[in-house]
């Protein structure tokens, strides 16, 4: 398990626990978080689960893969801590994980 704080662009703060071996993205969807759309379901396909990374969290989080990062180019304001969270894999590391997200998705 690990806590992860989802930030609205309001600037709304909600920690939900995500269970280890699901994603920062299902997690979102199932706790019913905002600003999360998921599309594709998780597929890598659709760029609507864009969050941007805890600038402290960004090596922990780690860097996104090619195909990730092709997909981010139809991301809405990507900046360089742009992740596609339903690549994000929670694990006991990641307990503190602060993500952001966007204005809109794309
Ligand atoms: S849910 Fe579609 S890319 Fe993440």
């Amino acid at each position: 398990m690990a806590k992860i704080t989802y930030i609205d662009s309001e600037g709304t703060s909600r920690i939900i626990e995500g269970e280890t071996g699901s994603t920062v993205m299902e997690t979102a969807i199932k706790n019913n978080v905002p600003g999360i759309e998921a599309e594709c379901g998780g597929a890598c396909a659709c760029a609507t689960c864009h969050v941007y990374v805890d600038e402290g969290w960004q090596e922990v989080v780690g860097q996104p893969s090619p195909m990730e990062e092709d997909m981010l180019d139809f991301g809405y304001d990507v900046r360089p801590n742009s992740r596609l969270s339903c690549q994000i894999k929670v694990t006991d590391e990641l307990d503190g994980l602060v993500v952001r997200t966007p204005e809109r998705q794309a």
